[in-house]
């Protein structure tokens, strides 16, 4: 794919970017809007994302105790909903330890991963480090106790994950959300680590879907599942509108957003931060092709339920056990 012309479709928006450039440009982006990221959010959703995180999270199918993982978490959001469910407050705070009592805390260490924790394409992260964290400081689902729920979140913007980081810290579940830099193409964990595996609005912006969600499959236990919010293909009765909004609307946040482009790096941008969400809807498949792209990676079964009209989907996608012929 290096160096192949790519076309992204947005209306008069259409423009060209070098394929091998998507993901450098894509973290620039995030880079560049992280600090009003969630605020925008709720604003270009007329507040229908809390809508549509309340839907993702009575699906996770999560209990107190289990391990979940957040790719492309961006600022943190979902982390923060899975953290709820697999250690509710009470177990979020640090336990009073009995007399005696073995300390609760879990340290497994896995080797690392072939072929993982390497460079990411476009060069050195703000926070310093270049590379990606090397191994899984998870353990395996089925080691987990009760009170050791816990969620990594995995992002390639160093901004959006300082904007986690610093929302988390406010949080009482700090201790159990670690947030890590880190490639949704390549992600650092060991096979069958997580319980729930979820992704939301970030797969649009990777440049490979199916490599992406073979890796979230990948690291999903047997009988654990893939949970995918994102952009989708409304009804035909919507689709008007959602394309208005998306052409007419959205391009005014991106003039705003253009402008703080040139000055934090200081040059015009072929395509301006908030002109690549309406660009990047050409990239998303349509229900029917995500759901048989999440099969072909092993996923079965594959459900997944249209919201507001089907401008939102969700996708679940469940890992089979060995051998396990029922449905869920
Ligand atoms: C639209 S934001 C979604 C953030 C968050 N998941 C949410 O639901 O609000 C997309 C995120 O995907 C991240 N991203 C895109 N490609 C990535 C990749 N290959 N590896 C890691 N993160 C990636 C971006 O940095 C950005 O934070």
């Amino acid at each position: 794919m290096a160096g192949r012309k790519h076309r992204v479709a947005g209306g008069r928006d259409s423009l060209d970017v070098v394929h091998s450039d998507k993901a450098r440009y894509v973290r620039q982006v995030f880079d560049t809007i992280a600090d009003r990221y969630d605020r925008m959010n709720v604003l270009m959703t007329a507040g229908l994302i809390y809508y549509w995180h309340w839907v993702l999270a009575r699906s996770t199918g999560l209990r107190p105790g289990q391990q979940a993982l957040d790719v492309a978490c961006g600022t943190g959001e979902l982390s923060l909903i899975m953290a709820r469910q697999v250690a509710p407050v009470r177990l979020a705070a640090p336990l009073p330890r009995r007399p005696g009592a073995a300390p609760t805390a879990v340290t497994v260490s896995s080797p690392p991963l072939q072929g993982r924790g390497q460079r990411i394409e476009g060069g050195t992260p703000a926070t310093g480090s270049a590379t990606v964290a090397t191994a899984a400081a998870v353990p395996p689902a089925s080691t987990a106790t009760l009170s050791q729920g816990r969620v990594i979140g995995i992002d390639f913007s160093p901004d959006m994950l300082a904007v986690a980081r610093e929302k988390v810290a406010r949080t009482p579940y700090r201790s159990v959300i670690d947030l890590r830099y880190g490639d949704a193409l390549r992600l650092p964990f060991a096979d069958c680590t997580f319980d729930c595996v979820a992704t939301g609005f970030a797969l649009r912006n990777v440049t490979d879907i199916r490599q992406a969600l073979a890796e979230m499959a990948r690291v999903t236990r047997p009988g654990g599942r893939v949970l995918c919010l994102e952009l989708s293909h409304p009804t035909p009765w919507l689709a008007g509108a959602y394309l208005l909004y998306f052409r007419h609307v959205v391009p005014l946040l991106g003039r705003w957003a253009a402008r703080r482009f040139e000055r934090q790096f200081g040059r015009e941008h072929p395509l301006p931060p908030y002109a690549w969400l309406p660009a990047s809807l050409a990239e998303i498949p349509s229900q029917e092709e995500l759901a048989k792209i999440m099969q072909e990676v092993g996923l079965s079964p594959v459900r997944y339920r249209n919201l507001t009209g089907g401008v939102v989907a969700l996708h679940i996608g469940f890992k089979p056990e060995p051998g396990a012929t029922g449905s869920y």
